[in-house]
Formats: structure tokens, C-alpha cells, sequence
């Protein structure tokens, strides 16, 4: 199953650069910005990889990224993770970034821009591997904040393929950020959001109704709402669903409860990614080997699957025929 799932040519719409973040280029950057971690090892960073909901996992993300100070920091990386996917046959990649949570700490925006647009061009050119660009704004800071990064975010709205909404979820309802996405969508740019992880199926309606997402990240609460999943079948908006992070979140208590199944069954348009892989165990290719465990797929559902990420990727259409 390894070697077949290696060779399909797999796509990932929903990875956070910042969560790619491996504990050994963690401590190698600590140590070139001369920066002091909380932790004295890279066995004790993993081990406190534990968490118990989605802020308690933040809490983490957050503090980890700190390390990230140059352009080069943000150039490795992102060609860090570009090179582990290919290796596992990864062939495009959206990538969320987050750029407030740079520009709080005082890393401009131009810094943060240019390490990850280089390491783009670098991956694109040298390893057969293209990448979509995804702004993400966090939901739990203030709506103008966000608007004020889109503005200053001008010379670089022609290299972005949408913008996205991440971070804490409940209580941070899609409603908030209605301006944002109108803004967005009066540029051009597509729209994307994380919806129905922790929060309510009510927050997906939203999502779609007030923000005009093309897709949903996560999207798994769904079930809960009949009149949305029908909705969504009719639709076939792609839901981005994520396996182990669903589980190291507590979204799902066990990988066999997951709603994954059901959603297929729903034959809803879904597909598959790994979130934040250096946080919860690993990236597509460790998604798709549990799912494979867990649920028995065979071979054509991964087919399937692949397929539906090829069809919503943020890539030319010259390079999806190619890869259809
Ligand atoms: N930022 C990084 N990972 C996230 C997730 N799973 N949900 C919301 N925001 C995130
Ligand atoms: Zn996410």
C-alpha cells in the first residue's frame, strides 16, 4: 500500500508552512538567532506534543514559530517540508501562512513574503512540486487587523491564490470577518476557511453564505446538520479534512470514530491532508496510511480522493490535465 500510495501523484490543500515546523529545524534556528527554547530537547519538545483541544495545540504553534526571525529562517522552512512531501510523492501543495502571527512579534511582512516566495520558485523549479499560496488570517484577533494586513499586504496580492481563516474557532464565527472576504473577493482572490473543526455546522453555513468560500478546511461537524450535508453533496464543495489532526485535536476521541467514512458515504467532496504535520504525526502519506488502517480503503477510493484535491488545487490547468 506504501509503494502504491507513493507513486499516485498526491496533493495537499490544507498544510500550515508554520506547522511543518519539525523539532530539529526548531532547535537549529533557535541556535542561529542565538534564542533560548523552553525546552532543553528535541525529545522533550515532542513530548509535549500532547494536546487536548485546538488552543492548547495554538498555545504551542504559536510559541514554536518564534524561531522564525530571517528571510532565510522562512526559506528553510518551507524548502524543508517542500523536499519530505516530494519524498513521499507529494506533487502540489496549497500552503497556509500566517502572516499576523509574524507581524506581532515584529517580523515584517516583506520578510516573511520573500523567504516563502523564494523557496516556491526554488521547489517549482528543482523538484517538480507547485505551491499555492494561502494568506491566512487568525480569527481570534480583531477583524480590522486583518483588513489592514490584506492592504499592506498589496505588492504581494498577485502572488497569493486566495486567502484563508484559521485559528481559534469557537466563539470567532465566520460572521466577524465579512468585510475581509468581500475585500478579498473585490480583489480577485478566492476565499477559503477553516470551518466545523471545534465550532458548529452553523459556522460552515456561514462560511459559505457570508464569506463566499470556495472551500472548507475541515468541515467534518457537517453531520450534524442534514439540510448543510445535502447542501454540500449539491455543491461539492471540497471539504479539506485532517485525519491526525482530528485526533491529536480530540476533534475525534479515536482514528475509527472518525466521521471520514460517513462523509464519503454522504458522497461529499472530499479530500485529504495533513494540517500541521510536524504536530500531529506526520504528513499525507502517514494520513493515508491510517485511514488505510482504520478503514480498509482499497486502492480506488485513494484514487478518488486524490483526484478530488487535483480537481480543487490551486495550480494551471496545464498542470492538472497533466496530472488528471
Ligand atoms: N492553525 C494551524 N492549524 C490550525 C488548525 N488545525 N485549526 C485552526 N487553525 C490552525
Ligand atoms: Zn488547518
Amino acid at each position: 500500500m506504501q509503494d502504491f500510495l507513493t507513486q499516485l501523484p498526491n496533493v495537499e490543500l490544507h498544510l500550515h508552512i508554520e506547522g511543518s515546523l519539525e523539532p530539529e529545524l526548531m532547535f537549529a534556528l533557535a541556535e542561529r538567532n542565538h534564542m533560548t527554547l523552553p525546552y532543553a530537547t528535541i525529545a522533550e519538545a515532542k513530548a509535549a506534543y500532547h494536546f487536548h483541544d485546538l488552543q492548547g495545540f495554538l498555545d504551542i504553534y504559536f510559541q514554536g514559530m518564534t524561531v522564525l526571525q530571517t528571510e532565510q529562517d522562512f526559506y528553510d522552512l518551507a524548502m524543508d517540508y517542500f523536499k519530505r512531501a516530494r519524498a513521499e510523492g507529494v506533487v502540489h501543495i496549497d500552503m497556509h501562512f500566517d502572516p499576523q502571527a509574524h507581524l506581532q512579534r515584529g517580523v515584517p511582512l516583506e520578510v516573511v513574503m520573500a523567504g516563502l516566495l523564494r523557496a516556491k520558485k526554488d521547489a517549482e523549479a528543482s523538484l517538480d512540486l507547485s505551491v499555492g499560496m494561502i494568506m491566512a488570517f487568525l480569527r481570534d484577533r480583531p477583524a480590522d487587523e486583518a483588513l489592514d494586513v490584506l492592504e499592506q499586504a498589496a505588492p504581494y496580492w498577485t502572488f497569493l491564490d486566495a486567502i484563508g481563516l484559521d485559528s481559534a474557532e469557537r466563539g470567532n464565527p465566520p460572521e466577524k470577518f465579512q468585510a475581509l472576504f468581500a475585500r478579498a473577493k473585490a480583489l480577485g482572490l478566492v476565499r477559503v476557511a477553516h470551518a466545523g473543526e471545534e465550532g458548529p455546522a452553523d459556522y460552515i453555513e456561514q462560511a459559505l453564505d457570508l464569506l463566499d468560500v470556495q472551500r472548507i478546511d475541515h468541515g467534518v461537524r457537517c453531520l450534524e446538520s442534514d439540510a448543510l450535508v445535502q447542501r454540500l453533496r449539491e455543491s461539492q464543495t471540497v471539504l479539506t479534512v485532517c485525519p491526525l489532526s482530528n485526533v491529536s485535536l480530540k476533534v475525534v476521541d479515536h482514528l475509527r470514530d472518525h466521521p471520514l467514512p460517513k462523509l464519503l458515504a454522504e458522497q461529499l467532496n472530499v479530500t485529504i491532508s495533513s494540517d500541521d504535520p510536524a504536530y500531529f504525526g506526520g504528513g499525507l502519506l502517514a494520513n493515508h496510511l491510517a485511514c488505510a488502517e482504520a478503514f480498509g480503503w482499497d486502492e480506488a477510493v485513494f484514487r478518488r480522493l486524490t483526484r478530488n484535491a487535483i480537481e480543487e488545487a490551486f495550480m494551471g490547468e496545464d498542470r492538472r490535465q497533466q496530472l488528471l
